[in-house]
Order: structure tokens, then C-alpha cells, then sequence
């Protein structure tokens, strides 16, 4: 699905990154963790084309960053910038942009269902009409999120898309990825702590000064440094008994 090879990228004078290796692959949620400033932001844009490379090479969905690329079939969430733009859009206008793209600069049919489909599952359809910067900063990244969803990608690639969000948006985001994930969606996000996503993540790659130092296990969280939590600490086993009773009841390990 992603597959990085060597990548350096230069910004004014500086070398931000220094021979990264990453792939990711069908069906992985892989987690792109490190301190402020390691290159996380630097690696994700370099990914989806928005950053040139100094050296290496990227494939995305099995062709080499460029026109080849299906990008209607990714999703990028970019990491939120606080500065307001001059002309205010409306919630549904940011989300259906997500439709365009360098071949298709007028909106499908049906872009208003999809649109509102896509706002849905972020928690903002009754906000559609209002214009995103009468919107909080946590609701403004969720309209982001929306916009990458509307193309239902295979793949998507979000910058701290939780960053600044509070526990019940963090809880309803965490929820929609594991449905998309069930789905068949693979996922490259970047976070600073696992958080409510720590249950999906396959993988973890973290960076340091612009290398990958760990790609491996997801680091276990550590207790008293995430959020407090009341009564969701019981294994998975258990809390997926609260579902309801599957059909057969074969006792065949899943
Ligand atoms: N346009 C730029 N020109 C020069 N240096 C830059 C530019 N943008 C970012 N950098 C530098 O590149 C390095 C990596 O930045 P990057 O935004 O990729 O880090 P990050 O891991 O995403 O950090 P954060 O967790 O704060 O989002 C930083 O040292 C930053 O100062
Ligand atoms: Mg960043």
C-alpha cells in the first residue's frame, strides 16, 4: 500500500530526513510515533507528494509517486494548522472538495449524500451548513477527517488527527476507524501517544532526528501517563462478550 524506500528530504538548508525506510501493507494500522520535530509531518507529506525527495523513492498503492497513483483512493488528513484562511467555507463545501482531484474538477453525482455521509461519521452532519470557522478547533480537524473520508479510501494517511480533541470526539474517531479498519481500510497515522487508537495499531515506526529508530511492537502504555479512564481497563475477551452472541457458538479460536 505504502512502501518508502531510502527517503531524505531537505527543507531550506537543513536534512530533515535521513534514509527512511516504511512500509505499510494491506490491511495494517501502523502508527507513526516521535518527539515534536523528529520528522513525522516531513515523512507524511514526502508520502503523499506534497514534499519533494532529496533521495530515495515512494510507492503508493503499487506505482511510484506521481500522476500514476490512484489517489481517489487515499485519504490524507493534514496536521492542523491554527491560522484561519481569509475566505470562510461552509463544513459541506471543505468535505465535498475531498471528491475533487487533479481529473475530476467538477463534483460526482451524489456528492451531497456522500458528503453528508461523510460528515455523518465524524458527528458534524447537523453542522454542514455553518461555516468552519464558527467551528472548534477539535471540530474543524474533524471536518479534515470528513473530507479524506468522502473518497471512502483504501488507504489513508492522517497527521495527528486527534491532537487537540476531546475524549468523546477521540472516542467517537477511534470507533469509526475500527469500523472502516474492519472494512478492509489501511491506516499510516501519526500520534503522539496511542491513545483510544492503541487497540487498532498493528505496528509502530518511531522517528528520531529524521530516522527510524523502532518498527516493531506498539509500545505498551504506560500507566498515570495517558488519560484517566474508568471502567473500560477489563481485557478485550471480556468486553467483547457484552456484544451480542454470535449465531455459533463453535468454540474454533478466531
Ligand atoms: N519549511 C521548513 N523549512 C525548514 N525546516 C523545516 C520546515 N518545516 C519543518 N522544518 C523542520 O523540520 C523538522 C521536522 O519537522 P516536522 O514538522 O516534520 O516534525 P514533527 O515530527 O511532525 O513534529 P510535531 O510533533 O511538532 O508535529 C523540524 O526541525 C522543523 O523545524
Ligand atoms: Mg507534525
Amino acid at each position: 500500500m505504502i512502501s518508502a524506500r531510502g527517503v531524505c528530504v531537505r527543507l531550506g538548508a537543513s536534512d530533515i530526513l535521513h534514509g527512511v525506510d516504511l512500509t505499510v501493507t494491506d490491511g495494517e494500522v501502523v502508527a507513526l510515533l516521535g518527539a515534536n520535530g523528529s520528522g513525522k509531518s516531513t515523512l507524511v507529506r514526502s508520502l503523499v507528494g506534497v514534499l519533494p525527495l532529496a533521495a530515495g523513492s515512494v510507492e503508493l498503492l503499487g506505482s511510484p509517486l506521481g500522476p500514476s497513483v490512484d489517489w481517489e483512493r487515499v485519504g490524507y488528513v493534514p496536521q492542523r494548522v491554527s491560522a484561519q484562511s481569509g475566505v470562510p467555507s461552509t463544513a459541506r463545501e471543505v468535505v465535498s472538495s475531498g471528491l475533487l482531484h487533479g481529473r475530476r474538477l467538477r463534483l460526482p453525482r451524489g456528492w451531497r449524500t456522500r458528503t453528508d455521509e461523510a460528515l455523518e461519521l465524524v458527528g458534524l452532519r447537523d453542522r454542514a451548513q455553518d461555516s468552519t470557522s464558527e467551528l472548534s478547533g477539535g471540530q474543524q480537524q474533524r471536518v479534515l477527517i470528513a473530507r479524506a473520508l468522502v473518497r471512502r479510501p483504501d488507504v489513508m494517511i492522517l497527521d495527528e488527527p486527534v491532537a487537540g480533541v476531546d475524549q468523546p470526539s477521540q472516542e467517537a474517531f477511534a470507533a469509526t476507524m475500527r469500523r472502516l479498519v474492519s472494512q478492509g481500510l489501511t491506516v499510516l497515522v501519526v500520534l503522539h501517544e496511542l491513545g483510544e487508537l492503541a487497540p487498532l495499531v498493528t505496528r509502530a515506526v518511531v522517528l528520531r532526528h529524521g530516522q527510524v529508530v523502532h518498527d516493531g511492537a506498539p509500545p505498551a502504555a504506560s500507566p498515570g501517563t495517558t488519560t484517566r479512564r474508568t471502567s473500560t481497563s477489563t481485557p478485550t475477551t471480556t468486553t467483547r462478550a457484552t456484544t451480542r452472541a454470535p449465531p455459533s457458538t463453535s468454540p474454533t479460536p478466531g
